[in-house]
């Protein structure tokens, strides 16, 4: 690890606003937008398809900030170093109102894993009808599925990115860590960040939190591992409060509806809000809980392949609770007891008349 001293004094300067207001604003809700002008990837002209985090500085661009005076004056620091510097005054104890504060999110997909591998195999329909719902078909396992040799590609990939970043542009290091419990989150943060020589104050031991797991579909990829086997995979990874032994949200023949999952985005971006003074996080998760995330933040939609990653500049407000609403928490899912007889992309798939299954299944993709 290296000494702390690294860590750039300006921004140490810098008192944070009160924790402990947030802690206890039970009165209050919390209200999330995502600051345009600072990344590409929430401008409206840059194309989510074509988009690659390491061709472009993250999507970080090239701009001044309002204390580059101050800060640097001889124009001689790197951009990540002034938009540190320009965060860390945004919030510190003489700018905002206690009820202001900002962060920095890194939110990657994981590496593509065997599921992703088999849905492309059998085509969404067929993958949706039936074959998700099993764990796997003799050859590779999807029920919590590990990556593919392509997706360990990929997380590598971002590791060398995240290194030659540190290296050559002194980007900051994460403050704090959260990953998704599903293995191929838990195993992508660890191929991502593991081997990176980090200051002794910002370790990567990341909080493993359900809010940060994938939609559960009756998909078997979204069924997670016991806490034990995902401790013995990782020892220093650290579990939120109250975190199960099993999992007991995921149900195999009841889908989470998608009100529940917009709930539980906002909640787990409320829980780190609150309980997390840190600024610069990384949030290891899913294609469809990232678009979750993103639009419980306010960010335009912007979808990521697997291994992408996309930061978001966030600032979150309090305000005054409004009543919440009610909705179903899970809802039925129709699915083939035995492979479809047809499966048609963009419609859905025929079931067999031997099944007992439902006559047709229609295909729900997250
Ligand atoms: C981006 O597009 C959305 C939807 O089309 C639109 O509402 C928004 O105003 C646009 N933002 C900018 C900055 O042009
Ligand atoms: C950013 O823009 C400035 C001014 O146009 C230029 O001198 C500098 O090389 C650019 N930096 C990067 C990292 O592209
Ligand atoms: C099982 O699925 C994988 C894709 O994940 C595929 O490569 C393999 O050929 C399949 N095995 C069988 C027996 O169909
Ligand atoms: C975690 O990452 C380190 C560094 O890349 C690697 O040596 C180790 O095998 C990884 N552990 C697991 C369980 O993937
Ligand atoms: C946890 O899961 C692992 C792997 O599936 C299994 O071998 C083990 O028996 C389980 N442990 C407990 C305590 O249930």
């Amino acid at each position: 690890m290296k000494p702390s001293y690294i860590v750039s004094a300006a921004v140490v300067l810098l008192s944070r606003p009160a924790a402990a207001a947030w802690r206890a604003a039970g009165d209050k809700t919390i209200q999330y937008s995502s600051v345009p002008g600072f990344f590409l990837q929430d401008d409206n002209s840059t194309d989510p398809s074509t988009f690659d985090y390491a061709s472009v500085n993250f999507g970080l661009i090239n701009r001044t900030y309002p204390t580059d005076k101050r800060f640097d004056p001889e124009g001689t620091a790197t951009l990540w170093e002034r938009f540190e510097y320009y965060v860390a005054s945004l919030n510190s104890g003489c700018r905002p109102k206690d009820n202001v504060r900002y962060k920095v999110l890194f939110m990657g997909r994981h590496g593509e894993g065997w599921h992703n591998a088999a849905e492309t195999f059998y085509g969404t329909p067929a993958w949706n009808c039936y074959w998700a719902e099993q764990n796997g078909n003799g050859t590779a396992v999807w029920a919590d599925p590990l990556l593919t040799p392509a997706g360990e590609v990929e997380a590598y990939k971002a590791n060398a990115y995240f290194k030659d970043r540190y290296e050559t542009q002194n980007m900051p290091y994460f403050e704090s860590y959260y990953s998704s419990p599903l293995s191929r989150c838990t195993i992508t943060a660890n191929l991502t960040f593991g081997d990176i020589d980090v200051p002794e104050d910002r370790p990567f031991a990341p909080i493993v939190k359900e809010g940060f797991r994938e939609g559960m579909t009756v998909h078997t990829c979204n069924w997670r591992s016991n806490k034990t086997y995902i401790e013995e995979m990782f020892p220093w990874y650290k579990f939120e409060d109250g975190f199960t032994e099993e999992d007991e949200l995921w149900k195999s023949d009841k889908s989470e509806t998608s009100e529940a999952q917009d709930a539980r985005s906002k909640a787990v971006l409320d829980d780190v809000f609150r309980t997390d003074d840190k600024t610069w996080i990384s949030i290891t998760s899913h294609s469809g809980q990232i678009a979750r995330l993103l639009t419980a933040l306010n960010h335009r939609a912007f979808r990521l392949s697997t291994g992408q990653i996309i930061p978001v500049l966030v600032k979150a407000k309090l305000v005054e609770r409004k009543p919440d609403a009610t909705f179903d928490a899970y809802e039925p899912y129709s699915t083939c007891d035995a492979p479809p007889v047809t499966s048609i992309s963009g419609q859905g798939c025929v079931c067999s008349a031997t099944s007992s299954g439902l006559p047709t299944a229609t295909a729900t993709a997250i």
